[in-house]
């Protein structure tokens, strides 16, 4: 007998896609993290670099301070079950030690592919950043923009007075996209950038004028929720770096995300796992993601306004979600398929050997999703 079809809900069948920002760590969380987005549909994974110890030279000979190289970094995701993604992207952190022979020789060996700057002290692990500045003049940009190697920025101005680090017009991501972008763009035109996890109307407006070496990841925190939802209660699982804004600028992203014509911005959830996030004084930056993104920006597309049963509503969702991403990165939209359905799921943490992970969604007081993988 053929099983009962029991339910008419809407359906989704989607191209598996790529999150093109995420973090996995290292050790005993590695398995976990993987599998929770191997769940989700994922064709794909860019692997941020930002692990103890970071992720800061091509190959695994030599360095000033103990790293792993992109070989050593992306060897161990595929032992801890990465090895079924059609892709892993593991970005070079820059760093002191990066330099213009380094791009070269790695972009040659077909082993790096993308470098991500983090503001020096900016966010998680991010010590071993340098300013901006330091790229330019040591020649390390220019050979990104020679070899095609994508250059993650994590853009905020870093080492900013407390008073003006999160006012709407002085903020660190505000200040960086008005003072630093410019002219990053103008000296290097042909240099390919991902502005990462965009969350500011003053981003999202340098981005879209910037032209076609310019494209965006968005996450579903910065989609769904604005400071006042953080402070509201102080939903610490919400606290994450780029903060939370205002509504004018959640507004500026969906916007952008929901444009028929969007070709420039694309899923990255930023989903970044902390095992322990609070201490007695203070609170890890990063929201995680890891099993419910998809189902997490189907519901900030509808809260903007998008249908997601119509054929125009799915086709401005899989743009986002899956074929700008891959497109801006030179890879091939996935001929596999997953599966959303418009029926509830339940919100549970993430099981751990270092301890249950508390989804943004659970930390967002939410008990339910209005969507889940079939
Ligand atoms: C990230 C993390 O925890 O690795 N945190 C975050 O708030 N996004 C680092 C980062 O990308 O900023
Ligand atoms: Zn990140």
């Amino acid at each position: 007998m053929p099983e009962k079809q029991t339910t008419h809900a809407p359906r989704l069948i989607l191209p598996r896609w790529h999150d093109l920002h995420a973090h996995f760590r290292q050790g005993e969380l590695l398995r976990p993290l993987l599998r929770a987005h191997a769940a989700m549909g994922c064709a794909g994974i860019l692997a941020m670099p930002n692990t103890v110890p970071p992720v800061a030279k091509v190959f695994p000979a030599g360095a000033a301070f103990d790293c792993w190289s992109i070989e050593e970094y992306r060897d161990l995701l595929h032992e801890a079950g990465g090895g079924g993604f059609d892709d892993i992207i593991v970005p070079l952190y820059l760093s002191e030690i990066t330099t213009p022979e380094m791009i070269a020789t790695g972009a040659k060996s077909g082993l790096l592919r993308a470098c991500k700057y983090y503001p020096p002290r900016g966010t998680t692990n991010a010590e071993h950043g340098r300013p901006l500045n330091h790229y330019i003049q040591n020649g390390v940009f220019e050979a990104l923009a020679e070899h095609g190697i994508i250059l993650c920025v994590h853009g905020e101005e870093h080492g900013l007075p407390p008073e003006a680090y999160f006012d709407s017009g002085t903020n660190a991501e505000t200040l960086f996209y008005k003072e630093r972008m410019p002219p990053l763009v103008e000296k290097f035109p042909k240099l390919k950038i991902v502005a990462e996890h965009v969350s500011t109307a003053a981003a999202v407006e340098f981005v879209r004028q910037a032209g076609k070496n310019l494209s965006a990841s968005v996450t579903p925190q910065h989609l769904l929720y604005t400071a006042g939802h953080l402070a509201q209660g102080c939903k610490y699982h919400l606290y994450c770096l780029p903060l939370l804004k205002f509504d004018a600028d959640r507004a500026a992203l969906r916007a952008a995300v929901t444009s028929p014509h969007n070709w420039q911005f694309f899923a990255g959830t930023d989903s970044a796992p902390h095992a322990k996030k609070v201490t007695a004084c203070g609170c890890a930056a990063g929201c995680f993601t890891g099993g419910i993104a998809p189902q997490l920006y189907a519901m900030a597309f509808e809260d903007a306004g998008i249908d997601l049963t119509s054929p125009q509503g799915q086709d401005i969702f899989a743009r986002f979600l899956c074929r700008n991403g891959p497109a801006f990165y030179d890879l091939p939209v996935s001929k596999e398929t997953f599966t959303l359905v418009k029926e509830e799921q339940a919100v549970t943490p993430l099981a751990t050997p270092e301890g249950d992970i508390v989804t943004l969604a659970e930390g967002a007081g939410l008990k339910t999703l209005p969507w889940r993988i079939a």
